[in-house]
């Protein structure tokens, strides 16, 4: 994949950052303030950039996200979308330290996304993943983003069920690479399946590692 045009894709996050910070509880978030007060700069936004990039360009159709928080992510990715015909999402959250699905679901329709398409399986991902993986969600997905726990086992488990999920040729993307802990096991993951993917990874801002799965032999 190729990357589109920095400059227009970083325009685009800021207008979805604007629009949503038209909702209060919004502005209330660390995630929205931090930007308005100028805490963080263009760097963080590497992320959204790659995810923004995946939702233009590659349109996953079977979508997962462990860690969804309030959805910015999931808004970044799907706001890409021209149309949703056949897209279904699933999100993995606990969702108690902050936010809940409907506040996902207030930041969805606020783009015009429509909710239906979104799954949301609240729990710990330890608890959840071994349930999907026993009920027909291995091979399925064609984009995992990885962004839950930051405890490095915890984190290391989800790596393990995203890649039982990936189908071939589906992205996986692992955030916040910047926390030595998790790029440690983000080289332990890559070690063990480095014939399986082509590897990627941005150090800017939080830092994200992504790795596109190849068709198996
Ligand atoms: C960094 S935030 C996700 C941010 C989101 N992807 C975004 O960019 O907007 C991490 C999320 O993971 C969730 N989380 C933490 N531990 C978890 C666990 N063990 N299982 C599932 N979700 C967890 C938290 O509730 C939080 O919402």
């Amino acid at each position: 994949m190729e990357f589109l045009n920095k400059k227009f894709c970083v325009k685009r996050i800021k207008e979805i950052y604007e629009i949503l910070s038209l909702i209060s509880f919004n502005r209330e978030d660390y995630y929205f303030s931090s930007w308005n007060e100028g805490v963080i700069n263009e760097d963080w936004f590497h992320s959204y950039f790659l995810i923004l990039n995946l939702g233009l360009q590659v349109r996953p159709i079977n979508v997962l996200e462990i860690g969804t928080r309030n959805g910015l992510s999931l808004v970044m990715l799907l706001s890409g979308y021209c149309h949703f015909k056949g897209v279904k999402v699933v999100c993995v959250d606990t969702w108690e330290e902050f936010s809940c699905p409907s506040r996902v679901i207030d930041n969805l329709r606020f783009m015009s996304i429509p909710e239906e398409i979104v799954d949301f399986k609240i729990g710990k991902s330890r608890d959840i993943l071994p349930d999907m993986s026993m009920n027909g969600y291995n091979d399925l997905f064609d984009y995992i983003l990885v962004d839950g726990s930051h405890e490095a086992n915890e984190a290391y488990g989800d790596l393990l069920y995203a890649h039982k999920f990936l189908r071939s040729r589906g992205y996986l993307l692992f955030d916040d690479i910047e926390r030595l802990e998790l790029y440690d096991i983000w080289r332990k993951f890559r070690v063990m399946y480095k014939k399986n993917y082509t590897w990627f990874e941005n150090s800017y801002g939080k830092g994200i590692c992504w790795a596109k799965k190849l068709e198996a032999k």
